[in-house]
Parts: C-alpha cells; sequence; structure tokens
C-alpha cells in the first residue's frame, strides 16, 4: 500500500487494434462475454469503480456485478457540474448495494448537490478548478476506507490520472478490429506529453491470448 495513503488504482478497459475505446458514434461494445465475466470478477475485488461523467451520460452504465455474489461496493463518478441526470443507473440502480459517490468541485450548483443529497448520494467536493482535483480526492477515498480502486474510463478520465501518474496497474483487453475515426474516444485523450520520457512506465506482467483477443496486464515499474 501506498505511504501517502491513496488508494492503488487499476485502470481497465477494452480497446482496439487502433486503441479506441468507443467508436466514433460512441459504439463502446468492445468486449466478448467472456472478457465480461473477468472484468466482473476484477470487480469482486475492489472497493470502488471510477468512471467520467461522459461515460455515465453516454453508456448510461450500472457499474454492478453479474456471474458472481459480492456484496458490492462503492461507485464513483467524477462530473465537475453534477450534470449526469438524476435517473442514471448509477444513482438508480440498486444504491442499497453500490452506493454512489459523485465527485465534483467546490463550484457544483447548490440546487444540483441537494438534489443528488435527496436521492442519497454522497457529494464530495474537490478542489475549486474547472475540473474534480484527483490529486486532493485519493486520500479522502482512502480515508474513507476505499483502498483499491478500478478505474474504467473513458479517455478523458484515464489521462488525468496518468498525467498524475497515480495510476499502479493496467489491463485491457483488446479485440482484433480497428475502428478509427479521429473523433472516436481513444484509451487515453487530453492533452498528452510533449515527450516519451516524461510518461509513467509500465512492465508487462501477463499476456493472454482468448478468442483471437488478447489481454494486457502492467504494473507501474519502481522508480
Ligand atoms: N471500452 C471501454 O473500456 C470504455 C470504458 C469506459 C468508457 N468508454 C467510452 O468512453 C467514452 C467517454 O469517454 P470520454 O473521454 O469522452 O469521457 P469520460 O472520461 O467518461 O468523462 C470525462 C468527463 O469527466 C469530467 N471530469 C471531472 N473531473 C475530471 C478530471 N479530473 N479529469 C477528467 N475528467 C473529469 C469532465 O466533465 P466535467 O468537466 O463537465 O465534469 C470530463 O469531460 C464513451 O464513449 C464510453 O463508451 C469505453
Amino acid at each position: 500500500m501506498k505511504e501517502n495513503k491513496q488508494p492503488y488504482v487499476i485502470l481497465s478497459a477494452a480497446m482496439t487494434i487502433d486503441g479506441k475505446i468507443a467508436s466514433k458514434i460512441g459504439d463502446p461494445n468492445i468486449s466478448d462475454e467472456e472478457d465480461w465475466k473477468s472484468v466482473h470478477k476484477l470487480r469482486t475485488e475492489v472497493d470502488a469503480i471510477m468512471v467520467g461523467k461522459c461515460s455515465v451520460i453516454l453508456d448510461n452504465p450500472k457499474l454492478h456485478i453479474k456471474f458472481y455474489d459480492h456484496e458490492g461496493y462503492y461507485r464513483i463518478v467524477l462530473d465537475s457540474t453534477l450534470s449526469i441526470p438524476v435517473e442514471s443507473n448509477v444513482v438508480r440502480y440498486k444504491p442499497e448495494i453500490y452506493p454512489t459517490i459523485i465527485a465534483t468541485t467546490e463550484n457544483a450548483p447548490m440546487e444540483r448537490i441537494r438534489e443528488f443529497e435527496s436521492n442519497h448520494i454522497e457529494i464530495i467536493k474537490s478542489g475549486t478548478g474547472s475540473r474534480v482535483d484527483i490529486i486532493k480526492l485519493m486520500p479522502i477515498l482512502y480515508k474513507k476506507g476505499i483502498r483499491r480502486i478500478l478505474l474504467e474510463g473513458g479517455g478523458n478520465l484515464n489521462w488525468s490520472f496518468i498525467r498524475d501518474n497515480i495510476v499502479d496497474e493496467i489491463r485491457i483487453f483488446i479485440a482484433p478490429w480497428i475502428v478509427g475515426g479521429k473523433d472516436a474516444v481513444s484509451l487515453v485523450e487530453g492533452e498528452g506529453f510533449a515527450k516519451m520520457i516524461e510518461s509513467p512506465r509500465y512492465s508487462l506482467t501477463q499476456v493472454t491470448s482468448r478468442n483471437n483477443n488478447v489481454i494486457l496486464n502492467y504494473k507501474k515499474t519502481k522508480q
């Protein structure tokens, strides 16, 4: 466990050969049934699943567990302006098993905070900038007992975690397709690093080939 008391972060995603995690119109169907089972198994091993607001708005995921018995975990959504619909599955679907936290900023509208709180959503304010300050957020989550987070994207949220070098492990499912499209979301979006040397380094720990797909596991290289 990290000495500075922040949760261990595992980034998990399914992508095409060309690194897209959805098509240009937002079709996210990349994994096969067998891989969903593996991802749901991974979900049983964490205290929280985290996603960005656009993934909630576009895909309306339940972020639940099928295939296995489990006591549940937190769902965490990063939403600086509290703009996800209150009708979203992360709000409405089985909150007694998967309580939802929305991490936002100090600038979030008070009426939206009240609306979500009255729907049993916990709001955590982190930072005064235009986006949720994840460096401040992580120790707050740790204090709540969250030790392991499965980061399930999308590309913009992945970038913030990679930029701040707080991804400990990566699990990537690669489907043997190429979908292309400059507007199709990639595994990591955002500004990007100028030089290769600036990017965090990972060591390959496992390669699995299954049904013509590949699953790659990496761990952060010790500096
Ligand atoms: N294949 C896969 O494994 C997979 C997994 C997940 C998602 N997806 C796909 O990814 C797509 C969505 O990805 P996306 O990149 O557009 O959006 P995203 O990463 O899901 O959400 C990004 C949004 O989160 C909010 N946010 C708040 N604080 C943030 C922070 N510190 N850093 C980054 N974002 C922050 C921002 O909106 P505000 O500033 O308004 O708060 C930002 O625009 C969807 O098409 C979905 O299907 C695929």
